[in-house]
C-alpha cells in the first residue's frame, strides 16, 4: 500500500450529509405572464402573434409565454439598432462608460433578483447563480466600461472604431453571463447590439431590459428578440456588421458556412472536451476538488468543463478513491436550495442527450459509477456519474456530453499525457496539477487549448481572454483582446 492510500484510510467521511432545507425564496422575482420582443426601447408583440412556454427545469412548471421572433421582427429590431448606432457611435466615450457602469451597479443591486430567476428558468444551484454567474455579469460590465474612453490607449496608433450593429446568440447554460461577455464589449466599443438569448433560458434576459431602461439608456442600443434557431438564423441573416456565437459546434459551423463571403465580421465560442491532467506529484486532495468543480459545477453545461480526467498511472487507484468518496458528498437537488450542489438538467433534450451518451459508455465497455442519491420525481435530473476504464475511442472520451459525466483515462509519462490531451477535436481548455513549477509551464507550451489553468479549474476573470482552438471556435472574449472583434481599425 502507497502512504497515500494509507493516508486515505484513516480520514473516513463522515456517515450522514443530512441538510435541513434551507430554500431561498422566489418572491423577489415577479414574472409577467408574457413577454413581447425589446426592440427600440419598447415591447413589441411578435407579429406572427407566435409565443412560447418557458418551464423551470426542476419541477417542469411552466414560468411564462415568451414570444417567437420572425424574420421581419428580427429585421425591425436590427432596424431599431442601426437608427440607434448614428448617435451612440458618436457619443464621448465618456459617457457610453458611465452608461455601463450604471447597468454594472444596477445589477450589482439587483443581483439577487437575477439569481433567483436565473436558477429558477436555467436548474443551476441558486448557490452558483448567487456567487459565480451575477458577481462575474457585473464585473463584464464594470470591467468593459473603464475601457470605453481608453481604447486609443487599448489600441494605440490603430484608430480604432465602431463596426456598427453586433448580432449576439447565446446559450442557456450561462445566461445572463454570456449576456454580459457579449453586450459589455460591444457597447463599450461603440457598437449597438441585437441579441438572442437561448429558448430554453430567456428570463434573465428579458429581465435585464428592465436594467436598460432602468439605466436609461438610450432606445435601440440594446435589442432583445427571443425565439429559438430559426431566429437565430435570421439574425444571422439580417443587416448586421458581426455576429458573435456561442453554443453548439454543429450550429457554429453552419452559421460559417452563411457567411463566408460576406463581409460580416464572425466569432464563434463552441463546444469542448477540456482534459484534467494529475500528474503523481499533485496535491491530491486539492486536485479531487479541482476535478469535481471542473466536472460536476452547473451540471457539466460548461463548455469548458474538465470532462476528461487524465490520472498519471502510479495514482490512479487513490484518485479514483478519493473522487468517488468526494462525490458521495455532492447534494443534488432544488437549484433554489442553497446546499445544493448540483441541480437540475437544463432541458429534457439535454437529458435525453447525456442519457444516450452514457448509454453509449456503458455499452462500449466502460465502468460505471453514481454515488446513492435520491432524485426529485419531477423536472429533470441525472446523477454525477464517472467512468473509469475509459478507451480513447469511446464516444464518452470523444464527444461533448454537456452533463455531469466525467471519462477517467491515464498516462505515464508527460510526453503521453500531451498527446491523449490533444487527441480531440476541441481545444477550448485544460487543467495541469502538479507541484512543479517548470512542468506547468512545458505542459502548457503544447496543450493545444484556449485556456490552460494549473492547480486550479473554472477559473474566471474578465481581464482574462477566454477562447478556444480547432473545433472549440476562435475570436475572443474577455480582457483587451474581447474588445477588437467590436472594432475597426485604420491599419
Ligand atoms: P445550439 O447551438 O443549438 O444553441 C445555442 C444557441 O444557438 C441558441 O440560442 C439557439 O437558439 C441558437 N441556434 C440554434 N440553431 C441556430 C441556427 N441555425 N442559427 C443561429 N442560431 C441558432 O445548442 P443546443 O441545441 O441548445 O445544445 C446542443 C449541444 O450543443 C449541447 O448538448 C452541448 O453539447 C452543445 N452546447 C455547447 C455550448 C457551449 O457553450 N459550448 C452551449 C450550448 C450547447
Ligand atoms: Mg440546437
Amino acid at each position: 500500500m502507497t502512504d497515500v492510500e494509507k493516508r486515505t484510510d484513516r480520514s473516513p467521511v463522515p456517515a450522514d450529509w443530512t441538510y435541513a432545507p434551507a430554500p431561498e425564496s422566489t418572491e423577489i422575482v415577479s414574472l409577467r405572464e408574457r413577454y413581447g420582443l425589446f426592440v427600440g426601447g419598447s415591447w413589441m408583440a411578435p407579429r406572427a402573434g407566435e409565443f412560447f412556454e418557458t418551464i423551470s427545469p426542476r419541477d417542469e412548471s411552466p414560468l411564462a409565454q415568451v414570444g417567437q421572433a420572425d424574420e421581419e421582427d428580427v429585421a425591425a429590431a436590427v432596424e431599431a439598432a442601426r437608427e440607434a448606432s448614428q448617435t451612440w457611435s458618436k457619443l464621448a466615450p465618456s459617457e457610453r462608460a458611465k452608461y455601463l457602469f450604471r447597468i454594472a451597479r444596477i445589477l450589482a443591486e439587483r443581483s439577487r433578483e437575477f439569481a433567483v430567476l436565473e436558477s429558477l428558468n436555467g436548474g443551476k444551484p441558486i448557490k452558483e447563480s448567487r456567487d459565480v454567474d451575477l458577481p462575474l455579469a457585473a464585473a463584464h460590465f464594470f470591467y468593459y466600461a473603464g475601457w470605453a474612453d481608453k481604447l486609443e490607449y487599448a489600441f494605440p496608433n490603430r484608430r480604432p472604431k465602431p463596426l456598427g450593429v453586433a448580432g449576439q446568440i447565446i446559450p442557456w447554460n450561462f445566461p445572463l453571463l454570456m449576456l454580459a461577455w457579449k453586450i459589455a464589449p460591444a457597447l463599450a466599443a461603440g457598437n449597438t447590439v441585437v441579441l438572442k438569448p437561448a429558448e430554453t433560458t430567456p428570463l434573465t434576459a428579458l429581465l435585464f431590459c428592465d436594467v436598460v431602461r432602468q439605466a436609461e439608456l438610450p432606445p435601440g442600443v440594446v435589442n432583445i428578440v427571443t425565439g429559438d434557431g430559426r431566429t437565430g438564423a435570421a439574425l444571422v441573416d439580417g443587416d448586421v456588421d458581426k455576429i458573435a456565437f456561442t453554443g453548439s459546434t454543429e450550429v457554429g459551423k453552419a452559421i460559417q458556412r452563411r457567411l463566408a463571403g460576406s463581409d460580416k465580421k464572425l466569432t464563434l465560442e463552441l463546444g469542448g472536451k477540456a482534459a484534467n491532467i494529475v500528474f503523481d506529484d499533485a496535491a491530491l486532495d486539492q486536485a479531487v476538488e479541482g476535478i469535481v468543480n471542473g466536472i460536476y459545477f452547473n451540471q457539466g453545461h460548461v463548455c469548458c468543463a474538465g470532462s476528461r480526467l487524465f490520472v498519471q498511472e502510479s495514482i490512479y487507484e487513490p484518485v479514483v478513491e478519493k473522487l468517488k468518496r468526494r462525490m458521495a458528498t455532492l447534494r443534488v437537488g432544488d437549484p433554489l436550495d442553497k446546499n445544493t450542489d448540483v441541480g437540475a438538467i437544463n432541458s429534457r433534450m439535454q437529458l435525453d442527450k447525456i442519457e444516450e451518451l452514457v448509454a453509449a459508455g456503458r455499452d462500449e465497455g466502460a465502468e460505471i459509477y453514481q454515488p446513492p442519491c435520491r432524485l426529485p420525481e419531477k423536472g429533470y435530473w441525472f446523477a454525477p456519474t464517472v467512468f473509469t476504464n475509459v478507451a480513447q475511442s469511446y464516444r464518452i472520451a470523444q464527444e461533448e456530453i454537456f452533463g455531469p459525466v466525467l471519462s477517467v483515462l491515464t498516462f505515464r509519462t508527460p510526453d503521453e499525457a500531451v498527446e491523449k490531451a490533444n487527441n480531440t477535436p476541441y481545444g477550448l481548455s485544460a487543467g495541469i496539477w502538479t507541484e512543479k513549477g517548470s512542468r506547468i509551464l512545458w505542459m502548457a507550451e503544447r496543450l493545444r487549448a484556449g485556456v490552460v489553468w494549473a492547480n486550479t479549474f473554472n477559473r474566471f476573470d474578465p481581464t482574462s481572454p477566454f477562447g478556444g482552438y480547432k473545433e472549440s471556435g476562435f475570436g475572443r472574449e474577455g480582457g483587451l483582446h474581447g474588445l477588437e472583434p467590436y472594432l475597426a481599425f485604420d491599419d
